[in-house]
């Protein structure tokens, strides 16, 4: 979701009004993806590197997310959508894991829409964390080496539960992927637009879904 800061500083706004404005196109996307029927949506909100920002902005995102969940959270409930976090969930403020905690059990039972907030998130220190999983079992003594398929790995991921990403799409003409989702990206189709996401609007998701649509997925078949 990039592109907040360079939204504010075209208004001549602090960098957090972006974010702001970011949060609400967070609550649009959500209404699209029901519009359309996506059933998964992940977002990147918070990279393990975006620690390094300043104090300022980082406070000022994670009362955002608190903000977001208090004010959201009911719609969430109501509109039947699951929350899951990925990430080191541990590094967050309390307030925020708390609220976090409290919808990802309050959404548990719903399973048509699913949304992921990849927070304080890094797809190499997951990565780590599958393989350090796998390795305790292993010296415990619970799972033979052999045994390690690419399903079992993945299995070890925070991610075990939802499907890997069809589309991955990056917004304000950044063309990278920033240690996002880097073992599940294996097959996904990749979008990059120069929207910024804080102005992320319908025709941008529609865009999307029929830039998918005519790309053809082989899998490494010919
Ligand atoms: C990247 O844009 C954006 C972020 C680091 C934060 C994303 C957060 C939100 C969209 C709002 C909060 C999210 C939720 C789920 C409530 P940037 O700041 O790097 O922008 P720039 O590239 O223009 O500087």
């Amino acid at each position: 979701m990039d592109g907040n800061g360079r939204w504010a500083t075209q208004r001549g706004l602090p960098r957090t009004e972006g974010h702001k404005a970011g949060a609400d196109a967070v609550m649009r996307v959500l209404e699209y993806c029901q519009k359309y029927d996506v059933r998964y949506l992940t977002l990147y909100a918070f990279s393990t590197e975006n620690w390094k920002r300043s104090v300022t902005e980082v406070t000022a995102l994670m009362n955002l997310l608190f903000d977001f969940l208090e004010k959201k959270g009911q719609e969430l409930i109501k509109n039947r959508i699951r929350l899951r976090v990925i990430g080191e969930i541990e590094r967050l403020p309390w307030p925020a894991r708390r609220k976090l905690q409290s919808f990802i059990q309050a959404t548990e039972q719903f399973t048509d829409y699913n949304l992921t907030l990849a927070l304080s998130y890094g797809g190499r220190s997951e990565i780590v964390g599958a393989a350090t999983k796998l390795a305790e079992q292993v010296k415990a003594g619970t799972l033979e080496p052999s045994a390690i398929t690419e399903e079992v790995f993945a299995s070890a991921l925070q991610t075990a539960d939802i499907p890997d990403p069809d589309l991955i799409m990056r917004t304000a003409g950044e063309q990278r992927l920033s240690n996002f989702l880097l073992w599940q990206c294996s097959y996904a189709e990749f979008l990059f637009i120069d929207t910024l996401w804080p102005d992320f609007a319908e025709q941008d998701f529609v865009g999307a879904l029929n830039a998918f649509s005519q790309r053809q997925r082989r899998y490494g078949k010919a």
